[in-house]
């Protein structure tokens, strides 16, 4: 769960697991089948003896691929999704559909099973990380991400692609990128942007004058392309090339701090955060986890928040609404493009700050809702790409 953008450095670490029809038909025991039921009714007495007589927790039906847990999860009965998932049944199982028994639970409204199956979903997350060492993900990340670094990286009109033809940046993320731009620059200090792809953030960030404008960049040709821009000498501007892993211990501390990279690893950049960020300072990052579930993107979103509490900080997740599937010009920006790294309708934009500074605000009656929060840096942002 490393890799905001790009396919590599454990984007799908979650061990997801979809199912299809199966190629031929297999005969369905008798015992699955009444697990299936008895977790549809919410029996949980029902539950317990079928899977003591043998019935397979990780069962799903074959016409649609629905589990035991998401039966259980649609009829908002929230002992037995417990009990199934005491038996190891897999929170993330997704059915032919691709919805998780989260989804299925969320359909309907039954907010008391949500909340149980993303506990689940982020105790067994922690858990994976704390089995698979923070060192072999990191060099796992750092590999990917210097495989990347190494590809060519062409500009087309609308889209910067790599040369495996995935989409590194597109120009629909333009309003996002204004409204993290909006968020960071609030103090208009000393600001950081890791990652300078199509320099969208970057423009908007000029567009509110700070103090001055640090960019990290570790691509050559986007490099010379920033450069051959100008870059270089915008009164206020440093350019530093290089990876951020390199370069980031002699820089800061910031004000506001953007981390937008590609194939990385962004939560080993959060380690960095307690020294490079100024104690009122501001940190946002590109959410594109798990774009294609928006269940696991919430479970994504507590997992960073729990970890970065453990660096002391806070942080806040708005809802930006993005309507790029319904906007045809926008949608072409994905024609030939190998990996789509989002989908859905809305983005969370995340906010994070020291918790001193937090409970200060909140203290001082500045700060508090996520409405306050977005209402501090000027509004909340809705951006509508
Ligand atoms: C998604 S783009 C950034 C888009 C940018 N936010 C914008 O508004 O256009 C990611 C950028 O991060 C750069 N990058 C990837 N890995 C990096 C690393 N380890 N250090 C610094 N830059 C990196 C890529 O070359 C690419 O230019």
């Amino acid at each position: 769960m490393s890799a905001a953008r790009g396919g590599g450095a454990g984007a799908s670490p979650a061990k997801k697991q979809k199912i299809g029809a199966p190629a031929t038909a297999v005969p369905v025991a008798a015992k699955d089948v009444k697990l299936l039921h008895s977790a549809r009714a919410g029996d949980c007495a029902a539950i317990k003896a079928a899977i003591k007589a043998g019935a397979q927790v990780t069962f799903q039906d074959h016409e649609g691929g629905v589990s035991a847990l998401m039966a259980a999860a649609e009829g908002g009965h929230v002992e037995a999704v417990q009990v199934l998932l005491q038996y190891g049944a897999p929170w993330n199982s997704v059915d032919h559909r691709g919805l998780c028994a989260g989804q299925y639970a969320f359909a309907k409204n039954h907010q008391a099973v949500v909340d149980v199956l993303v506990n689940a979903g982020v105790q067994a997350e922690m858990l994976f990380r704390a089995i698979e060492s923070k060192k072999s993900r990191e060099s796992k990340a750092s590999e990917d991400n210097r495989k990347y670094l190494q590809r060519g990286v062409s500009y087309e009109k609308d889209t910067l692609v790599d040369d495996d033809k995935r989409g590194v940046m597109m120009e629909w993320e333009t309003p996002l990128m204004a409204a993290h731009a909006e968020i960071i620059c609030q103090t208009k200090g000393d600001v950081l942007n890791v990652g300078f792809g199509m320099g969208i953030v970057d423009g908007y960030i000029q567009g509110h004058a700070p103090r001055s404008h640090t960019i990290i960049e570790a691509h050559p040709t986007v490099y010379k392309k920033m450069m051959a821009e100008g870059w270089g000498d915008k009164p206020g501007v440093r350019v530093v090339f290089g990876r951020w892993e390199d370069v980031i211990g002699d820089l800061g501390p910031f004000d506001g701090i953007f981390f937008d990279t590609f194939d990385d690893d962004f939560m080993a950049f959060h380690s960095h955060l307690p020294r490079i960020l100024k104690k009122e300072g501001v940190y946002s990052f590109f959410n594109g986890i798990y774009p294609e579930n928006v269940f696991f993107q919430g479970v994504a979103c507590q997992l960073i928040e729990q970890e970065l509490e453990g660096y002391g900080m806070v942080s806040q997740f708005i809802t930006c609404n993005i309507d790029i599937d319904k906007n045809k010009d926008k949608q072409k920006q994905w024609d030939g493009v190998r990996f789509k790294y989002f989908m859905g309708e809305h983005y969370y934009l995340p906010i994070i700050t020291h918790s001193e500074a937090a409970e200060a605000a909140e203290a001082s009656g500045s700060a508090g809702s996520e409405a306050e929060a977005g209402a501090a840096v000027g509004q909340t942002p809705s951006a509508t790409a």
